[in-house]
């Protein structure tokens, strides 16, 4: 998709289709409870108002949210108005979806479309509103269809934005949309990788894609460590969950670091669970909960899209970004419930259960993190059913041992608009975590409270008090349909932007 900011347009760019917003005004009748609806189209041409005022089924377009009329003006450009509902009441996330329901309503039909940005302009921002009408219709501008013999792209190519704005404003805004597109761009790359199959993208193909995604990114430098290295690091957890498989576990190493590093830059580590497959292991899932769990590899995607995104927006902070990548399966190698497993950090685990295997790799990914001594670390995984219980499939559950960095971390997602909420990791979860015959078990003696158990054990493996937070993207990391944005089913790429606001302002 092209998309073009038109500062100081007096005319419309296109003269095939043009989007105008609406808003809504409710007119209550002097004295009376009746209620009345009405356009509220003041940003409008004369020619819009006059032509669309001629026309008698006008009268019933109201303006509410989501509502559409298409007319057409005399030299045959078609108008088509979008209503967005009371103008005091319209949010930033309200924009996204209406974005991305713009987008779906026009994709198919028009080859380019010119929107009137001012009309959608709210709480007189005018950064923030381009932002997120931005990210609505290039959120909404994915499909993963590389597997059907055809594809049918959508007719949708060109976007412009005319705005009556100054012309001296370009500059500003047009940071705004590149900025928006390289962290949207990051999103679609993530939900590419999430929602590949299990028999195409194994652990080994899967870091070959990063690497050669990521190449040429100015300031990024990359390595793999294979079952060699991983050996050589001594990273028996990770290793153990590798056991069963037939393609060798991958962790992938990225480093970004800014232009200019001062003793104020700060270093933020990102750890990805990066499971392609999570049969469960001998502790095997039922064939109903087995489905879709090439999603399992969601946290290492999320971790890498915000790390592509900083890296490509250049960021002012160093970013590692580590994921973890294998995939869990059985074979006369795999790894027996019950087996006593020695750590990187020298822990020793009893593996009561093998489907408890995020923890695992990412235990010692995170013992691995902590020796590059970054400022803070924080981990995404689809670790839990168990937060699917406690926060339902639509909330991310944060846990960590800092709580200014979970703070922070709340904010940008509070300023992002995504949905998170922070679980406690209190004492009787650490000592739930015990076995009574190594330093640690996998899984706790209920599974009552099961995410923050599995914070709790995690916590094991941060070193020297770095600052950490656990994030449980198992509900929030696919299948967000209620945001318009989001596709119903597959990846949701929910969670970078939280990332990316943090670490700009890290
Ligand atoms: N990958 C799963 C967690 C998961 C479950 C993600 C459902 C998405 C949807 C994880 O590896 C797992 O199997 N966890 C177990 C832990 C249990 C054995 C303590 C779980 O949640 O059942
Ligand atoms: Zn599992
Ligand atoms: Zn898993």
């Amino acid at each position: 998709m092209k998309y073009t900011l038109n500062l100081g347009a007096k005319e419309f760019s296109s003269d095939s289709l043009v989007l105008v917003s609406a808003f809504e005004k409710t007119i209550e009748a002097k004295g009376k409870t009746k209620e009345s609806k009405a356009i509220v189209n003041s940003h409008w041409s004369k020619e819009l108002k006059t032509t669309f005022e001629n026309i008698k089924t006008s009268a019933d377009f109201t303006g509410s949210a989501g509502s559409t009329y298409t007319f057409h003006l005399e030299n045959g450009t078609t108008v088509f108005v979008y209503g967005l509902g009371e103008k005091k009441s319209v949010t930033f996330e309200m924009l996204r979806n209406h974005g991305a329901k713009i987008y779906k309503a026009l994709a198919s039909n028009h080859k380019e479309v010119s929107i009137q940005l001012d009309g959608f302009t709210i709480k007189s921002k005018a950064d923030e509103s381009l932002n997120a009408i931005v990210e609505g219709i290039s959120l909404a501008d994915y499909k993963f269809d590389r597997h059907f013999k055809t594809q049918t792209p959508a007719k949708l190519t060109e976007i412009t934005f005319d705005s009556a704005a100054k012309k001296t404003g370009l500059k500003k805004l047009q940071k705004v949309l590149d900025e928006t597109l390289v962290v949207t761009e990051s999103i679609n790359v993530g939900r590419n990788f999430v929602n590949e199959a299990p028999n195409i993208l194994r652990s080994t193909t899967y870091a070959k894609d990063v690497l050669a995604d990521i190449k040429g990114t100015k300031g990024v430098k990359s390595k793999v460590l294979g079952r060699a290295e991983l050996k050589k690091e001594k990273m028996g957890l990770f290793l153990s969950v590798n056991d069963g498989s037939g393609y060798e576990p991958q962790l992938v190493h990225l480093t970004y670091t800014p232009a200019k590093v001062t003793k104020n830059t700060k270093h933020i580590a990102l750890v990805g669970k990066g499971l392609v497959f999570d049969t469960g292991g001998y502790s095997l899932k039922p064939g109903g909960s087995m489905m879709n769990m090439k999603f399992d590899m969601a946290g290492s995607s999320t971790v890498y899209s915000a790390f592509r995104a900083v890296a490509k927006l250049g960021l002012d902070v160093k970013v590692t970004c580590i994921l973890g990548m294998t995939d869990n399966a059985v074979n006369e190698h795999a790894t027996m419930p019950d087996s006593i497993v020695k750590a990187r950090n020298g822990l020793s685990v009893e593996i009561l259960n093998t489907d408890a295997e995020g923890r695992l790799v990412l235990a010692d990914c995170l013992d691995y993190a902590s020796d590059l001594k970054p400022d803070a670390i924080i981990d995404s995984a689809t670790l839990t059913g168990a937060v699917l219980v406690s926060l339902g499939n639509q909330v991310c559950g944060i846990m960590g041992n800092n709580q200014k960095l979970t703070d922070k971390i709340l904010k940008s997602a509070k300023t992002t608009d995504e949905y998170m909420w922070q679980l406690p990791i209190i004492q009787e979860f650490h000592d739930d975590m015990k076995s009574p015959v190594a330093d640690l078990k996998n899984i706790g003696g209920s599974g009552f409270g099961g995410s923050s158990k599995a914070a709790a054990f995690l916590s094991n493996f941060v070193k020297n008090d770095i600052p950490w937070a656990h994030l449980d993207i198992a509900g929030i990391g696919d299948s967000q349909g209620h945001k318009a944005y989001c596709p119903t089913k597959g990846a949701s790429g929910l969670i970078v932007r939280t990332l990316v606001d943090y670490l700009k302002n890290a």
